[in-house]
């Protein structure tokens, strides 16, 4: 069974209770999804082997795919890392807490279930009232990783993680949608020049900034320019057969479909076309920060509107558009 704990009360306070009940069943080894301001994330103690080992059971994840380790701040990531590189300090400094996670050497105090047995840890602190709270409350920290089943879309609603993980976690902590609605911008410092491995809230404009060496990973790509297959897996991805296009080839590739398709679509202000066999067209218009924050909910909707094909709108290829691009370009990518 899986408690749903709503975080705040009807006055919009955090609900003393629901975060102490939640800390209760972290403590003792449960699963908890939890919100974050990027996506809400299925949080265990990051200590506990045998509760880390459910994360993956409850996800049906890989478990050689590491998790992120969740943080109040830079003091209590010292006891988990071996070293801190000066450059995690600067950029934790400038981003803590926010959207952005810091691959640095571990301790071995993290168990191997965390890391997938690699000698770095991820470390984030969230800045999410209620996971903050519930960071507080448990005093250890939380391994979480998005709180959606393996290879599916990342939730940005309690409702999201309910559809994909009730019944299977020990409790929900609801707290309305998400903020940024991307996962977080993920940096290795352990490597010359640092990487960006992952794009996300942070930009590298951003990052650049404080770190001017950081440099975006590139994706391997075959002779035909498409991703290697394992590098550029399928992640968030919706069930129906998903095709990345421009604007002006949505009529040409509706024409190319079959006659009993049932079509979704998710357009940045493309205009829903006259074509009966599409049941479903979500149009989030031009402004990132809103694409971001509703990308995963508009997701989910096309799954939930059983399409049996889903056109994305490529977005433009300017920086601020990445990490939008980054997940429409993986929705699309090969399964794994
Ligand atoms: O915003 C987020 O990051 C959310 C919330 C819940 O914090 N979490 C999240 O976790 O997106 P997950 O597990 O879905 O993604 C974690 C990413 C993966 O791409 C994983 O490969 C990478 O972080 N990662 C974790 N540990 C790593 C390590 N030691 N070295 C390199 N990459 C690592
Ligand atoms: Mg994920």
């Amino acid at each position: 069974m899986t408690r749903w704990l709503e975080a705040r009360t009807p006055a919009g306070e955090l609900d003393p209770v629901a975060i102490a009940t939640a800390a209760a069943i972290v403590r003792a080894g449960g699963l908890v999804a939890i919100p974050t301001e990027t996506v809400y994330g299925l949080a265990a103690h990051a200590l506990d082997r045998a509760a880390v080992r459910r994360i993956y059971e409850a996800k049906g994840r890989p478990s050689f795919n590491p998790l992120i380790v969740h943080v109040p701040d830079l003091a209590a990531a010292a006891p988990l890392v071996s070293r801190l590189p000066d450059a995690a300090r600067l950029l934790a400094d400038r981003f803590w807490p926010g959207p952005l996670t810091l691959v640095v050497p571990r301790s071995p105090r993290i168990p191997d279930e965390v890391t997938g047995g690699l000698d770095t840890v991820a470390l984030r602190a969230p800045s999410h009232p209620v996971a903050r709270a519930l960071l507080e409350a448990c005093g250890v920290p939380l391994a979480a990783p998005s709180a959606n089943r393996s290879g599916g879309v990342s939730p940005t609603t309690a409702e999201h993680v309910a559809r994909g993980l009730d019944g299977r976690i020990d409790a929900i902590l609801a707290a309305g949608p998400c903020d940024v609605g991307l996962e977080s911008t993920v940096v290795d410092l352990t490597t010359s020049p640092p990487l960006l491995l992952r794009p996300g809230g942070v930009s590298l404009d951003q990052l650049r900034a404080v770190l001017p060496t950081v440099e975006l990973r590139r994706i391997a790509q075959d002779a035909g320019g498409r991703a290697s297959p394992g590098l550029l897996s399928r992640h968030y991805a919706p069930d129906a057969e998903t095709l990345l296009i421009e604007a002006n080839s949505i009529g040409p590739t509706l024409h190319a479909l079959p006659a009993d398709a049932r079509v979704g679509g998710l357009a940045l202000e493309a205009p829903r076309p006259d074509d009966p066999r599409i049941v479903a067209w979500e149009r989030l218009g031009n402004d990132p920060a809103d694409v971001s924050r509703t990308l995963y909910a508009a997701l989910h909707r096309l799954d939930a509107a059983g399409c049996t094909h889903v056109l994305l709108e490529r977005p433009p290829e300017t920086p601020v558009w990445e990490a939008i691009a980054d997940r429409l370009r993986r929705a699309a990518g090969p399964r794994d």
